[in-house]
């Protein structure tokens, strides 16, 4: 089916209380899987194009893979731009078919963020485009820790390295947060449709351990009514019982991804996660199999890796089966291609 915007599935999102998975597309692969999950769960679906996804397969090809896979998808899928750059970018992005806009002014003092969102929207908007912008900033976990102390602090148990990050980013992260005094005006005065809300998250973790916080995603939510986005979501522990199974203690003004959808946040963006699946799937496979010469026969296994990955992350945020009808089959063609 045609491309939708991300407005009208956010607002639907919003007033029934469950979130969309925004999935990064990176590759053939990762876009079928994301495509292939959805038809099968029949959740509405977000693939979005980043900054590096743009400098690695150029904005007409990373465009092209997403629009091709959603023509012939049978469930609603939305073309978005992730963290855009600047006006110009998001002019370019308009002009080349996405149906939903990002403009990332996190690195500008508050009243240049205010002032490029605000004429991002107007352009937009008279084409009938929405828009997200952040407020606060969303860190990444590089911020915080070298490569080779991640690699060390991944041989702790999560709980230590948990405990370990709270004390290495855990005041940065609480800085860096929306501040909710703020988000009225910053709302009011750009006209945005969902608001990219800096709520206690990292970006690029390599596991879901770490907490968002729920007393702030409230008060965002008070403060705007929009639906808000959760960034970096592939670090943020997903239950409550997951947390306990990871021996995780969560703070009281804490919560999990699945409670932070219940407070307010109607997009959820993955691509860490995604991109671990698929490594591990690819990585099994020539493991296996080291002397194949099909590629294919090796990626396969990185896409179902990454397929049931989207798969559990659309049951968490309830998206499976808010869109009807049946899958028609077609993304899942490939599978058997030889
Ligand atoms: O904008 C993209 C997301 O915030 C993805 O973050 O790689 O930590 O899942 P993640
Ligand atoms: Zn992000």
């Amino acid at each position: 089916m045609p491309l939708v915007t991300s407005k009208e599935l956010l607002l639907q999102a919003q007033t029934d209380g469950y979130a969309v998975g925004a999935f990064n597309a990176n590759n053939v692969e990762t876009v079928k899987a994301v495509i292939e999950a959805a038809e099968e769960e029949r959740a509405p679906v977000i693939l979005q194009v980043s900054q590096g996804a743009i400098k690695y397969a150029g904005l007409e090809i990373a465009t092209g893979i997403v629009r091709a896979a959603a023509q012939a998808a049978s469930v609603p899928v939305v073309l978005h731009l992730d963290h855009g750059t600047s006006f110009l970018q998001n002019a370019q992005c308009m002009q080349v078919g996405f149906t939903s806009l990002m403009y990332d002014g996190s690195a500008e003092p508050l009243e240049k963020n205010i002032e490029i969102s605000a004429k991002i929207c107007e352009m937009a908007h008279a084409c009938g485009l929405p828009v997200e912008a952040e407020l606060g900033k969303i860190p990444k976990i590089e911020d915080y820790t070298t490569p080779a102390e991640a690699e060390e602090l991944r041989t702790h148990t999560e709980a230590e390295q948990v405990e370990t990050l709270r004390k290495k980013a855990g005041p940065s992260v609480e800085q860096l947060m929306a501040d909710p005094s703020q988000a009225e005006r910053f709302v009011k005065t750009t006209g945005i449709d969902s608001l990219a809300a800096a709520v206690g998250s990292i970006h690029g973790m390599w596991a879901d351990i770490w907490p968002l916080r729920r007393d702030r995603i409230e008060q965002l939510r008070k403060a705007t009514n929009l639906p808000l986005v959760c960034h970096g979501s592939s670090g943020v522990i997903r239950t409550r019982a997951d947390a306990a199974a990871k021996g995780i203690k969560l703070r009281p003004d804490e919560c999990t991804l699945e409670e932070g959808v219940q407070a307010g946040i109607c997009k959820v963006n993955v691509a860490t996660a995604v991109s671990m699946a698929f490594l591990r799937g690819t990585y099994g496979a020539f493991q296996k199999n080291p002397t194949e010469k099909d590629l294919r026969k090796i990626l396969l296994p990185g896409l179902q890796e990454a397929k049931e990955l989207v798969r559990g992350y659309m049951r968490l945020f309830g998206s499976s089966g808010r869109v009807g009808g049946k899958a028609t089959g077609e993304a899942s063609q490939v599978k058997h291609a030889e």
